[in-house]
């Protein structure tokens, strides 16, 4: 019988109220079913809502600084499971190891650093234009948080979310993807072992239509934060405008790494390589297009697809794997269908194309490393996200057109740009649009903080991470304290009253 696992409201593990249930199965094997799952509805989400709604009236009251030593705690629980965390989470999207130990580490340093936070949470105190007065302004809690979040950063995409969201003195209510249930499932008992009172944190699983939309729609749940696709993005916007939500939209990328002439190429391989096709390319920071100066690329490509040919597939959880399966079937087939319009569209194959399935990989959504060259900046395998192992690689002849190549997409996450030259890092730095450039290193790699977020259709404006977080979990409140013990009235010419 596979593991069952439950909904987390108000402090108690419950089943959906349907009864009914999910599967969730290995990718690598997808014989294996990690585990059974509530597939929620909206009765779920209300109660969800409502025990949210009812938690914050005390949660709020807690000194943050005691808000950050539950979330210290979290890291301590997350640390000693460390193992366990990855090894569930390889089994159940996919990714090595390697990477899977790195996701649940960012999760950690997350909450480390919201557990500092709780005791910073700076205000601002500002002189008034009037005397005996004084005027601060003081960051408070908002309310409900409703937390959507993907399947490619099972543990650290919740984490950045919940544990700014908790130490702001909000209450939580998760949807984490279908696709990764589990992993959520594990952080939601660590933080209820850590101490957050029952109906602060509450997790309803299910699928993003049903469960997703009725969190959005809710109008008792004040703020969103949502990482996934940029049409999905949209339809959220638009859903949460009717109750003038706040929200944050982390969305797609179609990142480049710029490779000039005068690059260290051993260098390069190594950031492209771990770009392109590290998380088996399925990062919003993943290396989808790779630009490179015409005096260095058949130097640069033969290097490239000699390394790319050596990269060895297998489940995740075998050590001599370097690139998993893709999470699932729908997303092998959106993988081979892109691949299928680049050579439709000119691109010349280099190596991969099509998905593997021989011997210890037949049972498993595997897809070749690919590389599509001779693409033009207008093709589709140019501009649109492809959230798997395919690198586009275009030929450039200058920085300046370099970076053109580099802002031609609707998207503006992350970029990359190696070379020795300081003017054109500079040059770089001042403009590329995107949230995020790396100076010789690859396009992956965020640190957890560090604001994170793009720029144009990769988001709205917000951004995660580091202290820029905290801005979006929190509201401004501003305060004067008049002790002059007479009416004082601001912008009021008292001479001429
Ligand atoms: C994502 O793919 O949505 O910068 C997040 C990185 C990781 C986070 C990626 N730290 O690649």
């Amino acid at each position: 019988m596979p593991t069952k696992f439950q909904n987390f409201i108000n402090g108690k593990w419950v089943n959906a109220r349907s009864g009914k249930t999910f599967e969730n199965r290995n990718p690598a094997n997808w014989d294996e079913v990690v585990g059974l799952f509530p597939l929620s509805d909206t009765a779920d989400v209300e109660a969800a809502v409502k025990a949210a709604r009812e938690a914050f009236d005390s949660w709020r009251l807690v000194p943050a600084p005691k808000r950050g030593d539950i979330l210290r705690k979290v890291g301590d629980l997350m640390t000693e499971r460390k193992e366990e965390l990855a090894k569930l989470m390889t089994r159940e999207m996919g990714k090595v190891l390697l990477e899977t130990l790195g996701d649940v580490q960012e999760g950690i340093d997350t909450a480390y650093y919201a557990a500092a936070e709780g005791r910073r949470l700076f205000g601002h105190t500002v002189p008034s234009e009037l005397p005996s007065k004084f005027n601060m302004a003081m960051r408070m809690p908002i309310g409900v948080a409703g937390i959507i979040t993907p399947w490619n950063f099972p543990m650290a995409i919740p984490t950045w979310k919940i544990f700014p969201a908790l130490v702001c003195g909000n209450t939580v209510v998760f949807k984490p993807a279908s696709d990764t249930p589990a992993t959520a499932t594990k952080l939601v008992e660590i933080l209820a072992e850590a101490g957050v009172p029952a109906g602060v944190i509450n997790i309803v699983h299910g699928g993003g239509g049903k469960v997703g939309m009725a969190i959005v729609e809710h109008p008792d749940v004040d703020l969103v934060s949502f990482t996934g696709s940029s049409s999905v993005g949209k339809r959220i916007s638009e859903a949460a405008g009717k109750t003038l939500k706040r929200v944050s939209l982390e969305l797609g990328g179609k990142n480049a790494q710029v490779v000039m002439e005068d690059a260290n190429l051993e260098l390069a391989l190594e950031g492209v390589l771990w770009g392109a096709f590290g998380t088996t390319g399925q990062r919003c920071t993943a290396t989808s297009r790779l630009i490179v100066h015409e005096r260095v690329y058949d130097k640069f490509m033969a290097i490239v697809v000699e390394g790319t040919k050596k990269l060895r597939l297998g489940d995740g959880l075998k050590k001599t794997s370097d690139v998993g399966p893709l999470v699932n079937e729908a997303q092998r087939e959106t993988v081979d269908s892109y691949v299928k319009i680049g050579l439709g569209e000119g691109a010349k194959l280099l190596t991969g194309g099509k998905a593997a399935t021989s011997g210890a990989l037949k049972k498993g959504w595997f897809y070749e490393p690919t590389i599509l060259a001779d693409v033009k900046p207008s093709m589709r395998v140019a501009r649109e996200e492809i959230f798997g192992p395919v690198l586009s690689v275009l030929k450039v002849r200058s920085i300046t057109e370099a970076i053109e190549v580099s802002n031609g997409t609707p998207y503006g996450l992350s970029s990359s740009v190696y070379t020795q030259n300081i003017g054109y890092a500079y040059q770089a730095i001042r403009d590329i649009r995107a949230g995020i450039t790396y100076i010789n290193s690859p396009t992956i790699g965020a640190e957890a903080h560090m604001p994170f977020g793009g720029v144009k259709e990769t988001g709205n404006g917000h951004r995660e991470g580091g202290w820029t977080v905290y801005e979006f979990f929190s509201e401004w409140k501003t305060v004067y304290v008049d002790y002059s013990g007479k009416l004082q009235r601001a912008q009021i010419d008292t001479n001429k009253a």
